[in-house]
């Protein structure tokens, strides 16, 4: 079975070398595994799926995400439209085109026709419970409900993984479960490999492994749960 994330010895920092986001994070995740990824704020924890996204290049170490080497790959759009679903932590809508249109975007990069596309556009929104705004601009959107845009767009190309950062983080308890629910199903129904970073350690338990990131390590990867003498969740 293939690894859905292998990451070596990852570093990243920003300001010249000034802040240290990533500090030689190690992390094999499998195919088809759920992962929560917790840790304090301005761990690392964007830092790291974005490095998983291929929105963002490690300063060194070597990374390979659905079998696709990312320091050497030189389709990482193409990459990133087929086989990844990011959910951001800020919701990163594009604000003059309507609900509908912003879930449509990734799928251009697919061989859909436009009638296509509108269908399964409209399918991902009901999943969402947003029909009925599919044809109204973001900016009228509440945040809970702007993330539930994004979720829909993130799942337009149905990704072979999913990277979430905070994705319940503006939602309530209901919707928040709705969303998990959706999610999970696309983990436990098509082996959708779900890594999902969150401060709700509610949200974190429901994964297969939790992952623990500290100041740019990882103080904790779940099964192998003495790492620094430390049991783990
Ligand atoms: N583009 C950037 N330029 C400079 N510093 C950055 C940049 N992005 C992140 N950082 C810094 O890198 C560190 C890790 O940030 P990161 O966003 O990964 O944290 P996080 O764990 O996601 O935090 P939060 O829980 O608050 O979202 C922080 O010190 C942050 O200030
Ligand atoms: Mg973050």
């Amino acid at each position: 079975m293939m690894n859905a994330v292998e990451i070596k010895g990852l570093y990243k920092s920003y300001e010249n070398g000034n802040i240290k986001a990533l500090n030689g994070i190690d992390l094999t995740i499998e195919d088809g595994e759920f992962v929560s990824i917790i840790g304090p704020s301005g761990s690392g924890k964007s830092t790291l799926l974005n490095m998983l996204g291929a929105l963002d290049i490690p300063d060194s170490g070597t990374i390979t995400v659905a079998g696709q080497d990312l320091r050497s790959s030189k389709k990482l759009n193409e990459f990133r439209g087929e086989k990844i679903g990011f959910i951001f932590q800020l919701h990163n809508l594009i604000p003059n085109i309507s609900v509908r249109e912003n879930i449509e975007i990734p799928m251009y990069t697919q061989k859909m026709s436009s009638k296509e596309m509108k269908v399964r556009a409209l399918k991902l929104l009901d999943d969402v419970g947003l029909k009925d705004k599919a044809d109204i601009m973001p900016n009228k959107l509440s945040g809970g409900e702007r993330q539930r845009v994004a979720i829909a767009r993130a799942l337009a190309n149905e990704p072979s993984i999913i990277l979430a950062d905070e994705p319940t983080g503006s939602l309530d308890s209901k919707t928040s479960s709705r969303i998990l629910k959706q999610l999970i199903d696309l983990h436990e129904g098509k082996n959708v490999t779900l890594i999902i970073v969150t401060h709700d350690m509610d949200v974190a338990k429901l994964a297969d492994r939790v992952v623990e990131v500290l100041d740019g390590e990882i103080i904790s990867a779940g099964e192998e749960s003495l790492i620094h003498g430390k049991i783990n969740v």
